[in-house]
């Protein structure tokens, strides 16, 4: 069985699973990485100006050889670069650290800041072909309704922590109307212990001969997510990306649905996002 795409609300076909790559040192680390992933096949990578790590990211998907249209790179912008005409310089540099021509998603990273005028931004480069999609991350405020409505190209992707004990069916209802689909990120939890030995997930690991980690993995392939789990290891990073070859049933995927409990594994309030993450901007 091939991997799966989704069609985002602009036409454009994403690969449903990459990998991300927050965390990961710039220079060999992620160059290993990114080279590892292309070389098994998958064609989509996260990052971020605020993972320092683009430069790398760009020079591994060049160093492919693989035609650029094949692969899809998400990066996001910092509050520190929103605002109208601060934002379209700020592109212009996320296109030159990347070494590349266009992007194919860039994300607001954060929602705080002069959002509504990075996003004005993001629309012309659109327009003008230096960006494919444009989508948000972290807005789960009031704030995701108040750029949804002032948009007027609507995001196509809201990237959040998303895993089996914090579903986000309440953010996925609010979204559905701008035809907008939920990235998951920390999708098995940021590696937590407690949710990858999750019983059920063994229980239909071994009735399908794969591991807790890719039933985590298939459930969200299934949800219709799209996910990047972070990985330097070639052993998870084969292992995350073999699972494509078989399905979860509708009476598994209710069960894990049940596992849904309001979990998250990152907790900071939005004042407190506001004030330790509104203060820091990434170097060029
Ligand atoms: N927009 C945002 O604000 C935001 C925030 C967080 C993350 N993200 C994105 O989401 C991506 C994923 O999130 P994340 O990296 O924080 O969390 P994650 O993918 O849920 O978990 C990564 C952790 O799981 C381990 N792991 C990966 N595959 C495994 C496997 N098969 N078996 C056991 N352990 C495994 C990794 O260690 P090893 O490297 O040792 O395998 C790493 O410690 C990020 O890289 C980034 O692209 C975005």
């Amino acid at each position: 069985m091939n991997q799966t795409f989704i069609t985002l609300n602009d036409g454009t076909k994403i690969p449903q699973f990459g990998l991300g790559v927050y965390q990961v040192p710039a220079g060999e680390e992620t160059e290993k990485a990114v080279r590892e992933a292309l070389a098994m096949g998958v064609r989509h990578i996260d990052t971020a100006h605020a993972y320092q790590n683009e430069r790398s990211v760009g020079k591994a998907v060049r160093d492919s050889g693989i035609p650029r249209e094949e692969i899809w790179i998400t990066t996001k912008l910092w509050p520190s670069e929103y605002g109208e005409g601060k934002t379209a310089e700020a592109i212009d540099k996320a296109l030159a650290r990347l070494g590349t021509d266009y992007i194919d998603l860039l994300l607001l990273h954060q929602q705080f800041g002069d959002y509504l005028g990075a996003w004005r931004d993001m629309e012309k480069a659109a327009a003008a072909g230096k960006v494919r999609s444009v989508g948000i991350s972290n807005f789960e405020s009031e704030r995701l309704e108040e750029l949804c409505e002032a948009a007027t190209i609507k995001p196509s992707v809201l990237q959040v922590e998303c895993h089996p004990y914090y579903q986000q069916n309440a953010l996925k209802a609010r979204i559905a109307k701008y035809g907008t689909v939920i990235e998951s990120w920390y999708p098995i939890g940021h590696g937590d212990p407690g949710l990858i030995s999750e019983p059920l997930f063994t229980e239909f690991g071994k009735k399908y001969g794969k591991t807790n980690v890719q039933i985590i993995l298939r459930w969200h392939i299934e949800e219709g997510t799209i996910l990047f789990p972070k990985t330097t290891n070639p052993v998870h990073m084969k292992e995350n990306f073999d699972i494509f070859d078989f399905s979860l049933t509708e009476d598994e995927m209710a069960r894990i649905r049940d596992l849904d409990c309001g979990r998250r594994f990152f907790n900071m309030s939005l004042a407190d996002q506001e004030k330790f993450l509104g203060g820091w901007a990434p170097a060029d």
